[in-house]
């Protein structure tokens, strides 16, 4: 008699819906166009997906490590997955395939090391925080269990005459613990449904405050929130969160989930440099991280501090005047201003350039970690311009990257 043909087995990809905040991280990571998403779900192609992990560092709430034991045949379709409102129970499999699936799984294992390749080549930033960094909470608040915070203050940071509708939103959380640290996001809830009928999802901000609290000591935290008013092609379009956000009155109640991100963190160490690049509403991290370093001032021995804002003038550059007070011995401020009138178009990477100098002499410190928030076109423009400063000295760009990402010391959040 014939033996039965052994079953093959899948260790399958998946994203758990219940905690997935549809950043599009992940879809964009996927060195080979494995994730895809529909109005209500992101996942992943079980034809397409070759394991190669690039993806899961990046995400961040950790919503893309989900892996099911599956017989290949029967694997979970990419149709299936676009209706999950959860993960399915892991199924016990046929006694055949049960022995080749953990023969699967360990080759499976084998694989889920981080593939260096793809993902050197698809985020040119760390997937690891600096060493020093302080431990960070993340989904302590999901879909299911959202935490209710209180509107504390909603103020327009840009010129009431400008086009760029930017808020500093104030949230407080009274009695219930929601710990963050400077880089995090949380998710927002907007209240209402869809086009489908759908609750909307989560909507994801950058904390603009310190750990300790946007007034220090309390457990409040703020957002810089740009209400969208037109699509990335220039069409007319109504961001459903961002107005709901910028036009919260104070004693409002809002849901919140998270915290979410472990990676773009700031080192905790003496004399850790920051070189902190951003555009537009990037600079609610830089906010954080700086306005963390000035509450140390005195009490701790702070490295250098140095900034380049990119906005399209002064008063569309938000929080222009607090910023501009803060003393130039503990920051060094560099304005990039696109459209300020009778001045010539500057762009983030112009200033690295011009400040090439300086740079070099940072990023020579291993002490030294680079944060870029913003815009996902300076991207490309920042990477070339850090190239640069650092060909410019004879130096390798590529060993520098490398040892760069390898230590947590480069961190990148655009969209
Ligand atoms: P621009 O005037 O060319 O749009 P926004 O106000 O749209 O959020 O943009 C913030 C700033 O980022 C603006 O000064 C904008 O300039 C600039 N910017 C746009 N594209 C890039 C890019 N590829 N690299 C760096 N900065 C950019």
């Amino acid at each position: 008699m014939n033996a039965p043909l052994p079953v093959e087995v899948l260790k399958q990809h998946l994203i758990d819906p219940e905690i997935c905040i549809r950043c599009n991280t992940c879809e964009e990571t996927c060195p080979v166009d494995a994730i895809t998403h529909d109005s209500n779900n992101y996942v992943v192609d079980p034809e397409i997906c070759n394991g190669c992990m690039a993806c899961v560092p990046p995400c961040p709430t950790g919503s893309i490590d989900n892996w099911r034991l599956v017989v290949r045949a029967e694997a979970y379709s990419v149709q299936d997955q676009f209706g999950w409102e959860e993960l399915p129970q892991e199924k016990s499999l046929p006694v055949d395939a049960a022995v080749a699936g953990d023969a699967a799984q360990q080759a499976a294992g084998a694989q889920a090391e981080p593939a260096a390749a793809p993902a050197m080549l698809v985020t040119p930033g760390a997937a690891v925080p600096p060493w020093s960094a302080a431990h960070p909470y993340v989904n302590l608040y999901t879909h299911k269990t959202p935490i209710t915070a209180t509107v504390v203050g909603n103020y327009r940071v840009t010129g009431a005459d400008t086009e760029s509708d930017i808020h500093h939103i104030v949230l407080d959380f009274g009695e219930q613990p929601f710990p963050v640290l400077e880089g995090q996001s949380i998710g927002i809830l907007p209240p209402g449904v869809d086009a489908m009928g759908r609750p909307h999802h989560a909507r994801q901000y950058s904390l603009a405050s310190p750990r300790d609290g946007e007034r220090a000591g309390y457990n409040n935290l703020s957002l810089t929130v740009k209400r969208v008013t037109q699509d990335h092609g220039g069409e007319a379009a109504h961001g459903v969160c961002s107005n709901y956000l910028c036009d919260l009155a104070k004693n409002d109640t809002v849901q919140v989930i998270g915290p979410f991100g472990h990676t773009f963190l700031m080192p905790n160490h003496p004399k850790a440099n920051l070189i902190m690049i951003c555009t537009g509403t990037g600079s609610a991290p830089m906010r954080a991280m700086t306005e963390r370093s000035r509450r140390l001032i005195g009490t701790a021995d702070i490295g250098k501090l140095m900034l380049f804002f990119g906005a399209r003038t002064e008063r569309e550059l938000p929080y222009f005047g607090p910023l501009m007070k803060l003393p130039r011995d503990f920051i060094d401020i560099n304005l990039a201003l696109s459209r300020e009138p009778g001045q010539p178009k500057r762009y983030v990477q112009d200033l690295l350039l011009e400040r090439a100098a300086q740079v070099r002499g940072l990023l020579a410190d291993r002490n030294t970690c680079i944060y870029v928030c913003g815009l996902k076109g300076m991207e490309v423009g920042v990477l070339d311009a850090l190239r640069e400063v650092v060909v410019q000295s004879g130096e390798d760009w590529s060993i520098l990257h490398e040892a760069l990402r390898r230590e947590g010391r480069l961190h990148f959040e655009t969209y």
